[in-house]
């Protein structure tokens, strides 16, 4: 799967703005819009300080995705919850490197071993030389340029300037996401600094044409 990605940036608009009483509209509308990936996040209240989903919903969501689910787990002890999220049809699994420290060389074999893509995130104050020597275990690595737990917050530029020092030490075909604070200018940003997957929630749904702010992230 990953290899289709190499030469396109991948939009990956996140739930998290969406209407929550219309989650199967709104994945559909994101489908019509030209998203690549539906961006789940799950938080669990101690990793972050918000609650929002579980493995619940992305089973419910997942019958109505046609697009890969990307689901982006801010928990503590995520390895706790692999099989539940990939059962529950996550395509890409990312979790934090914050919450694993030590066992993330475990946490990634677990999850590849599940034959799904694993992505690697780091929060804004983890320098990214922390996750080095597992850019050629994982396929992508979400850089994070908000504190994580809410949409809707200020794009931190020197989050993103942890870009090119992954891109100098990945791999050709590593993903490099960015999340938090996209929008049309902050996504060029990151393009030209390196990123080639580029999540976004509030910019979408908040705009008066989904189709438009998701192409507009492209260009
Ligand atoms: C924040 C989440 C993001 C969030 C981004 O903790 O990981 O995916 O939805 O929201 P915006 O695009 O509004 O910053
Ligand atoms: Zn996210």
């Amino acid at each position: 799967m990953k290899d289709n990605y190499t030469n396109k940036t991948i939009i990956s608009p996140s739930i998290l703005s969406a209407d929550f009483a219309n989650l199967q509209q709104d994945v559909e509308i994101l489908q019509e819009a030209g998203a690549d990936w539906i961006h789940v996040d799950v938080m669990d209240g101690h990793f972050v300080p918000n609650i929002t989903i579980g493995a619940p919903v992305v089973k419910a969501i997942k019958p109505h995705a046609k697009i890969p689910l990307d689901v982006h787990l801010m928990i503590e002890t995520p390895q706790n919850y692999v099989e539940s999220f990939i059962d529950a049809g996550a395509d890409i699994l990312t979790f934090h490197y914050e919450a694993t420290k030590d066992l993330t060389e475990d946490v990634i074999g677990h999850i590849k071993s599940q034959n799904v893509l694993v992505g690697l995130s780091i929060k804004p104050k983890t320098p990214p030389q922390e996750i080095l020597r597992y850019l050629l275990m994982v396929d992508m690595v979400l850089v994070m340029t908000v504190e994580p737990g809410f949409g809707g917050q200020t794009f931190m530029r020197e989050c993103a300037e942890k870009i090119p020092v992954i891109k100098q030490n990945a791999p050709e075909n590593l993903i490099i996401q960015v999340d938090g604070g996209i929008n049309s200018e902050t996504a060029q940003f990151c393009k030209e600094l390196g990123a080639n997957s580029l999540v976004a929630g509030s910019y979408v749904f908040k705009s008066n044409n989904i189709n438009e702010a998701i192409n507009s992230l492209r260009v």
